[in-house]
């Protein structure tokens, strides 16, 4: 079995070392240009073109994160690159998660005890006691239901919170109100105080959140986004911020990654920006699925994760 990888940013090394502990049968080497051999499986994160050009023999495509919006766009643009009916898998949460109550938890609350506030008023030397909010007047709005956002919407809830979701398809999620389809999108919105983006990019989800979308929120909405930069009109959330339709917006993913030094996110007081680490992969997790996976091709089973492309997540 011949096993290619490809990572622009991790330690190549770790993962062929670790491959080939889980699967001592296999060849496992690193793609680099020119490599044009014959392979069975390619594990790939941002892959140039001419990795996966024209290899008719592959078996699967393994993604190393959750999202595979990169490697979907990039068939939009060179139609065939991925062989027709090679099966395309992700992660799926392998400890990703986890990451991500995490990271949600963190912001919620700290919108919830209104702590930006206090930093500022700690600055100004003001010593002034704010109404707390109440959770009922704290309604938390996931956008997308899938292996993330229902993880974190239990997170949610299991702390006491009210939390609803919307998604393509209904949901029945404990304690959590299912909206879904475009036409339910309204109403999920409306009545929302805290909205965290966890959906999928594709040509459907887009652009999604507008300043028409965040002006449904309810007044002083905090925005969560942790899914794509992608999904987020970045001159609109400026306004809303302006004209209080949000009152601060969590940011880890951007429409271009790195920001360029004069993007205005940097220094705005009510926008926080982390770098697209709000749930990153675990390379002893991701390996332990992707392993799992291809001895379920081998066996001729779907493998966990499997990327319906017409879909696209
Ligand atoms: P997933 O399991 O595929 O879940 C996607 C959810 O979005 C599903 O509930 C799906 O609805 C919903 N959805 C998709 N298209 C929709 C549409 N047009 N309208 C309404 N709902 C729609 O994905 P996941 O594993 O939770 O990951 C979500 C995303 O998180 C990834 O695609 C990736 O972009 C992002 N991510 C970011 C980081 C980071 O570090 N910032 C890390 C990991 C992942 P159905 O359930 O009805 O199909
Ligand atoms: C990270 O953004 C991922 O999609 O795994």
């Amino acid at each position: 079995m011949q096993i290619i990888f490809y990572h622009p940013t991790s330690d190549t090394q770790q993962w062929i070392d670790g491959l080939r502990r889980r699967l001592p049968q296999a060849q496992i080497r690193e793609w680099v240009p020119g490599d044009k051999a014959p392979v069975d499986y390619a594990l790939v994160w941002h892959p140039p073109y001419e990795m996966l050009a024209d290899r008719q023999t592959l078996k699967g495509i393994f993604v190393l994160g959750a999202g595979v919006d990169a490697i979907l766009n990039q068939e939009r643009q060179h139609l065939g690159l991925l062989p027709a009916g090679v099966p395309l898998v992700r992660l799926e949460d392998s400890g990703m998660a986890k990451q991500m109550q995490d990271y949600v938890l963190a912001y919620v609350l700290r919108y919830f005890r209104r702590m930006d506030e206090y930093q500022l008023y700690q600055r100004q030397k003001q010593w002034k006691p704010l109404t707390p909010f109440a959770l009922g007047d704290f309604m938390i709005g996931i956008l997308g239901a899938g292996v993330l956002g229902k993880s974190v919407a239990e997170s949610l809830v299991a702390w006491g919170f009210n939390v609803r979701c919307w998604s393509r398809s209904a949901k029945n999620i404990a304690q959590v109100e299912s909206f879904h389809g475009e036409e339910q999108l309204p109403d999920f919105l409306h009545g929302t105080r805290v909205l965290i983006n966890l959906l999928p990019n594709t040509p459907h989800t887009a652009g999604i959140i507008t300043l028409s979308l965040m002006r449904q929120l309810e007044k002083n909405a905090y925005l969560i986004n942790i899914a794509r930069g992608a999904h987020l009109n970045e001159a609109d959330l400026l306004v809303a911020l302006e004209e209080g339709t949000v009152a601060a917006a969590a940011l880890d993913v951007f429409a271009e990654e790195p920001l360029t030094d004069m993007h205005p996110f940097w220094s705005h007081p009510r926008i926080s920006m982390t770098p697209h680490i709000a749930a990153v992969t675990l390379p002893e997790e991701a390996m332990d699925q992707i392993a799992a996976n291809i001895r379920a091709i081998e066996s001729d089973r779907q493998p966990a994760g499997w990327v319906d492309r017409q879909r696209g997540y």
